[in-house]
């Protein structure tokens, strides 16, 4: 897979269940598996099961392709079926490792912050993230997100307890 093309345009679509490959290639990578809650050696299967029962459960998958292969992906998990957090979503990604650092990143939270805006009525949008993972921190605090509290020894990561920060996003503006 080429990737030394800087002019090669990322383009962010949703998922569809062909893409299952391709997602479980992201989530091979030590970077992306650090970074989340996936566990190591991701099969394709699993992915495509994800993905079809995803489509009736609320979860919207967003990949950003790169010469039509996925090199990131970002799940919005919304509450259709429960009324009183209907306005909430939250959000996980990653982008493949050898990926990272050219804008994919934040082209996926454009698109999802959009998507939720625009589009869904979301006024909450919230994350967990590691309390060490920076680039995500940062990256999720240039779109407006703040933390709101700390999950202590919240998931094991390679042999180790790690704390886990909540952060979300609410929309403040009103809909015209
Ligand atoms: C976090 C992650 C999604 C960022 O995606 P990315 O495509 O690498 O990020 P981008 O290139 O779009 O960078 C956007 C912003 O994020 C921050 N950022 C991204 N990588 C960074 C790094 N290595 N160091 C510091 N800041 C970083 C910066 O603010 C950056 O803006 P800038 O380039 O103008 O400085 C990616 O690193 C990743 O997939 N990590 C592994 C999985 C993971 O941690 N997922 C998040 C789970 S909560």
């Amino acid at each position: 897979m080429p990737h030394d093309t800087q002019s090669t345009t990322p383009v962010v679509r949703h998922a569809a269940v062909a893409d299952a490959e391709a997602i479980a290639r992201i989530f091979a990578g030590p970077r992306a598996i650090w970074g989340t809650l996936q566990i190591p050696f991701p099969t394709a299967e699993k992915w495509r099961k994800r993905l079809e029962e995803g489509q009736n459960a609320g979860i919207f998958s967003l990949v950003a392709c790169v010469d039509l292969e996925p090199v990131g992906i970002l799940g919005l998990h919304t509450h259709p079926h429960e009324p009183r957090i209907r306005h909430a979503a939250s959000l996980g990604m990653a982008v493949r490792d050898d990926w990272q650092r050219r804008g994919i990143g934040r082209q996926l939270v454009q698109a999802a912050v959009d998507l939720a805006d625009d589009w869904l009525g979301i006024s909450r949008l919230e994350l967990d993230v590691y309390v060490d993972n920076e680039p995500a921190i940062l990256l999720y605090q240039r779109f407006g997100f703040q933390v709101e509290g700390t999950k202590r020894r919240a998931a094991l990561r390679e042999g180790r307890w790690v704390d886990v920060l909540v952060m979300a996003r609410l929309r403040e503006t009103q809909v015209p």
